[in-house]
């Protein structure tokens, strides 16, 4: 099992980072559920000596994501917000961030409740158009920080776009790259310095684990980040490490079956005359059709939908039988979920209004059960509305 240079995608993700396990050729990585290794001799060891600083089940998992991601190496955190804190200790008291305005709400409140406190400053701006960005920049800015395509309205940056703008000036760029996933694209591969992930979502996919992970590429990037993660400790358990390598092994069949139900049903949304907007990158009626086609392979897993109303979405979010009201995503089971109420109750009203969430939203993360089963519920659902 020894993966060649030219190995495909497919094929990394079930093998890279993974060996037979060496005390007895276990196909699959164990769950190494040690605190500490014994040495053999005073400073003699196996490259072991305390679980919090290394873990086999979980150098697999950042070896096997590394390769995925196409970085140079990866770092396993406890969940996707404490990668994201890793991330930032890369910054320094008076740098500046350039930020996609409609980010995850929770590194919306990282930045604004937190980072703030240790006087780091944030700008948040439509990186859809690259001027925004280049506007935004000064000289303490250190790192423009994206999400594409966004949550919940899917909009996109154009990445390779966005890298260039930055890098012109000597900014360094992280993409979280949770709700696309690296099936549907590689940041790195359109220039970004740093990848982040909620390994909670389609890296794990089956909704058991809560995680994160840094991908770094540049040799400055990955040696802070090596120590900090040692440093700070807020690292992913074995268990967890070996569950979400568990999950990376199906991700290629899991991603190609949630964009195929994905555009099956924001079609099938986009016809219905309950139905007043769809947002999903994979209609042709998507302003950034073009872009998702050259950026993303598939259109992701992820549909967002307005129904008119307020009440006209909590009567479908109440009448659904399949999907579950549940927060999250990623999931091989189909979840729907009201934005406004749920994923981003911690953004501020009038900021949510401004990026487009509005009280009659409904989000579906589309797993990847039969698309006829979901098709007729959110049938019969859109019927009670
Ligand atoms: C895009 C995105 N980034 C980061 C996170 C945070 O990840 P976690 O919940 O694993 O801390 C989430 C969680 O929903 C997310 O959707």
């Amino acid at each position: 099992m020894k993966l060649r240079d030219n190995a495909r995608f497919d094929t990394i993700c079930i093998h890279a980072g993974q060996v037979p396990d060496p005390s007895t050729g276990a196909i699959i990585t164990p769950i190494y559920q040690t605190s500490t290794y014994v040495q053999e001799a005073l400073g003699q060891h196996k490259g072991y000596e305390y679980a919090r600083t290394q873990n086999p089940t979980r150098a697999a998992l950042e070896g096997n994501i590394a390769a995925i991601e196409n970085g140079r190496a990866a770092f396993a955190f406890a969940s996707g917000m404490a990668a994201e804190g890793a991330v930032m200790t890369l910054l320094q008291s008076g740098d500046h961030v350039v930020v996609t305005d409609n980010t995850y709400g929770g590194t919306y409140r990282l930045f604004e409740r937190v980072l703030r406190k240790y006087q780091l400053d944030f700008s948040y701006v439509d990186t859809s158009d690259i001027s925004q960005i280049d506007a935004a920049i000064r000289p303490e800015t250190k790192m423009l920080f994206l999400e594409t395509p966004t949550n919940p309205v899917l909009r996109l940056t154009d990445l390779e776009a966005a890298c260039g703008a930055a890098h012109a000036r000597g900014v360094f760029v992280v993409v979280d790259n949770t709700f696309a996933s690296p099936y549907v694209q590689r940041p790195i591969d359109f220039g970004a310095d740093i990848v982040v992930h909620s390994t909670t979502k389609f890296l794990n996919g089956h909704s058991d684990s809560v995680g994160g992970v840094v991908v770094a590429v540049r040799e400055d990037h990955v040696e802070w980040l090596r120590f900090i993660q040692n440093a700070e400790g807020a690292i992913l358990g074995p268990m967890d490490a070996w569950l979400v390598l568990r999950g990376t092994k199906t991700l290629p069949i899991r991603m190609e079956r949630h964009n195929a139900n994905a555009q099956v049903l924001a079609e099938f949304l986009a016809s219905h005359p309950k139905v007043t907007r769809v947002y999903y990158p994979g209609l042709p009626s998507h302003p950034q059709h073009a872009l998702a086609k050259r950026q993303m392979r598939g259109f992701g897993g992820l549909v967002s939908f307005e129904l008119g109303s307020l009440e006209k979405a909590r009567t479908l979010l109440n009448s659904v039988r399949l999907m579950a009201l549940a927060e999250s995503l990623g999931g091989v089971e189909t979840l729907i979920s009201h934005p406004a109420s749920m994923t981003h109750a911690s953004v501020p009203p009038d900021r949510r209004q401004q990026i487009g969430i509005t009280e009659d939203m409904v989000r579906i993360s589309v797993g990847i059960e039969d698309v006829d089963d979901l098709r007729e519920d959110l049938a019969q659902a859109l019927d009670a509305v």
